[in-house]
């Protein structure tokens, strides 16, 4: 719990500093099942240009448990640095607004693909940060710079600025340790991640383990690749609110269910097992 805003809740932020990467998908699947075990949960989307989030549950039946979504404006400016506090106060002031409204458990941050005030603000803010990435070693120069052979060299420009991001934390008094995870979605579904990976687990799972190591963040698979998960977004669903009729959604669900119990959230006490 974080003295920023004026209640308590738990702070979620989902970011990378790469379009595409899932984030919006993590955010909407971790809000839909802790609103299915009774948990409200809040998704603030930091990108209003998108507006990806609202988009995808404006579709979703009424009758199923859903998140709330609200949308935070504020105006980024060309003078950076002198607005940096400015935008910080109007985007602390319109969550608290936002958690008055809906007394939410917990509250998800939607980060742009891209680096702005209001992600550098979700990032410090997070009780848990989730960098969401896909499945693609194309990724792995936002998390670390590595030399010719695979050797981490130093954190990439996108662990940097989480860097950045906990030490502004600290400034802000913020005393309870962040828990950082990067969850990997879009991974082919038969090979899944062991961790420690095995000599012969794909080399992306194997530099990706030395990678996170290094950074001091936990490593999970999210949601593999699934032609119907690109689907769903037409009727506001994720694979928690399918009827498990077939393997492939089964496993789809013991995936998300599997994510979730993997962040260890506060109050959470969910099991691997399907429900
Ligand atoms: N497990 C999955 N299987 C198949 N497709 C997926 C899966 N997860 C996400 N996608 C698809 O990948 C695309 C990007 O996902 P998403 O919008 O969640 O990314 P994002 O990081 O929020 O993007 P942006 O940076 O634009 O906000 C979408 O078309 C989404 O439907
Ligand atoms: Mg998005």
């Amino acid at each position: 719990m974080t003295q920023l805003f004026s209640a308590p809740a738990h702070f979620i932020t989902i970011g990378n500093k790469k379009g595409g990467s899932s984030k919006t998908t993590t955010a909407i699947t971790i809000a839909v099942a802790l609103e299915r075990i009774g948990k409200r949960a809040v998704i603030i989307d930091l990108d209003p240009g998108q507006n990806s989030a609202q988009r995808y549950l404006a579709n979703r039946s009424a009758e199923l448990p859903s998140p709330a979504v609200e949308i935070i404006r504020a105006q980024e400016t060309d003078d950076r640095r002198t607005h940096r506090a400015g935008l910080y106060l109007a985007v602390i002031k319109a969550t608290n607004e936002i958690m008055e409204r809906h007394e939410p458990d917990f509250v998800i941050f939607d980060c742009p693909g891209d680096y702005s005030h209001q992600a550098d603000l979700a990032h410090s803010a997070a009780d848990t940060l989730i960098t969401s990435i896909n499945a693609s070693m194309i990724e792995f120069p936002l998390l670390a710079e590595q030399d010719e052979r695979g050797t981490y060299t130093r954190p990439g420009s996108y662990a940097r600025r989480v860097a950045e991001c906990r030490h502004a934390r600290a400034d802000m008094a913020l005393a309870e340790p962040q828990r950082w995870h990067v969850i990997v979605n879009q991974y082919d579904p038969r090979a899944r991640l062991e961790l420690p990976p095995s000599r012969t687990a794909p080399a992306f799972w194997q530099r990706l383990a030395l990678i996170t190591e290094r950074l001091g963040c936990e490593l999970h698979a999210g949601l593999s690749l699934r032609a119907a998960a690109r689907d769903l977004f037409l009727s506001g669903l994720t694979v928690l609110d399918l009827e498990p009729t077939t393997p492939s959604i089964e496993a789809a669900q013991l995936e998300a269910r599997t994510m979730l119990a993997a962040l260890k959230l506060p109050g959470i006490t969910q099991t691997r097992k399907a429900a």
